[in-house]
């Protein structure tokens, strides 16, 4: 057996017309851009960069999310190329195995599905976090045993448990859901751009990027790897803060990658595939670029609230009113997140079962739903537990490192399927490739930079 093997696109595209594991057909380019905008926009605007911001970035946060939207914007060509080119399920799981080999696939397959699982299930502890800071706002207190940060987050479970059953019952429906909670998140960071706009104070920008300094930083196993190499002092503030940030915030962007796993229930993917992932990175970056400007316009960045900076920026003037609102945003908009992740680890598994890569009797299509129903069982229990019992801390940064190697691995493949196979329908390329594909894996200098807690 030849672990290098590639699966052949006709292959892959021949597997996706068998009646047995056929999804259906539905969804256009404006759900493929809500499913985007919905899956990135997360837990990284709206507790990260306040974290950022406080210990790392001050003010020129902002170019912290230019920075990591420029390596994301050289990533979404090279998915879209191939989204255009290879319209099946799986995302850079399916890319690699036309192009790569099986035995790449295979790993970042495993990869992918690990970033989801993990991530679906941090989201999930955010989100119980930002309900607890709503009802405790509104009155309520919840055992505290039972909730974020107590022994079993099961409030946690129970988002994963409710979401887990609306992805088993239907794609379509969960797209309805997910659309208006879509709405009410990107009302939510409208409303802080917006009204967060009033309060701002221009000395607050400045300095804009302050003084390097050193920080408290964590040693041993999770320190940056460049502060190992070279024994230096922890850094932060400076354009070393900037570039750490940089690393840091990838996390906002992450889930564009996410809409090309769903390309075999896009009505004409070809075309609407492209256009879901860039435009949802577009979307995203405009908008982080504006929270950050106002954010730290709002609030001194020394005196950020490094865990609900949104909210609290609005308490800060005295506006609980409007942090109440936005804390029940940002729970409506972590529900999001949670879905399209629960949904997108799904649709992996089912490309690698359909492939024999995991077994294939667990890739079966549902007869009324037709959706893969065990895989989407499993996942979501397997997701409960994490989410559940697992304590909160370096996941997200595992979570980053996974991402970028789907990346880097995605920018090899794409110049290495056109010499392959230089024949084959590109309904989207990647400008100047491979130089663009080149730049983002000679740019990848992010894993090193860890941050600091
Ligand atoms: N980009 C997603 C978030 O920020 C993962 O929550």
């Amino acid at each position: 057996m030849n672990i290098f093997r590639t699966k052949s696109i006709e292959q892959s595209i021949a597997d996706t017309d068998e009646p047995e594991y056929q999804l259906n057909k539905s969804l256009t380019a404006l759900d493929l851009t809500v499913f985007g905008v919905g899956v990135v926009i997360g837990a990284g605007i709206f507790t990260l960069t306040g974290r950022v911001a406080h210990q790392m970035t001050g003010p020129a946060i902002i170019l912290s999310f230019i920075i990591a939207a420029f390596g994301c914007a050289l990533a979404a060509m090279c998915y879209a190329e191939f989204a255009s080119t290879v319209p099946v399920s799986g995302s850079a799981y399916t890319f690699s195995y036309a192009s790569l080999g099986e035995i790449v696939a295979w790993i970042i397959g495993w990869d992918l599905i690990l970033e989801m699982f993990l991530g679906a299930s941090v989201v999930a502890q955010g989100w119980s976090a930002y309900l607890g800071v709503f009802l405790e706002k509104i009155g309520i207190i919840l055992p505290p045993q039972i909730s974020y940060g107590g022994p079993v987050d099961l409030v946690a479970v129970s988002l994963i448990l409710v979401l887990g059953t609306l992805v088993t019952v239907g794609i379509k429906e969960s797209m309805r859901v997910n659309m208006v909670l879509v709405a009410v998140k990107l009302f939510i960071v409208l409303f802080v751009i917006f009204a967060g706009l009033a309060f701002v104070d221009a000395g607050n920008y400045a300095p804009f990027i302050p003084e390097p300094m050193a920080t408290e930083t964590t040693q041993g196993w999770t320190q940056p790897l460049l502060q190992f190499l070279t024994g230096s002092a922890p850094l932060a503030f400076g354009w070393s803060g900037v570039l750490t940030g940089a690393a840091l915030v990838f996390f906002a962007y992450i889930g564009f990658d996410v809409v090309a796993t769903t390309a075999e229930e896009t009505k004409n993917p070809q075309r609407d595939l492209p256009i879901g992932i860039i435009a949802s990175l577009v979307i995203c970056t405009v908008l982080y670029c504006a929270v950050a400007l106002v954010v730290t316009g709002m609030v001194p960045y020394d005196q950020l609230d490094p865990k609900a900076a949104l909210a609290n920026a609005f308490a800060h003037h005295g506006q609980n009113w409007m942090a109440t609102l936005i804390a029940a945003g940002a729970v409506a908009g972590l529900t999001t997140v949670v879905l399209t992740l629960l949904i997108g680890a799904t649709r992996i598994i089912f490309a690698m079962s359909r492939d024999n890569l995991l077994p294939m009797r667990i890739a079966q299509v549902h007869p009324r739903f037709r959706t893969p129903w065990l895989i989407t069982m499993g996942v979501t229990v397997v997701c409960a537990v994490i989410a559940g019992v697992t304590p909160v801390g370096v996941l997200e940064e595992m979570i980053n490192i996974g991402t970028l190697s789907a990346f880097i691995l995605v920018s090899i493949a794409v110049p290495v399927l056109r010499k392959k196979r230089p024949d084959l329908k590109r309904a989207f390329q990647v400008p100047f490739s491979p130089v663009v594909a080149l730049a983002l894996g000679g740019g990848v200098r992010l894993p090193d930079a860890q941050p600091d807690h």
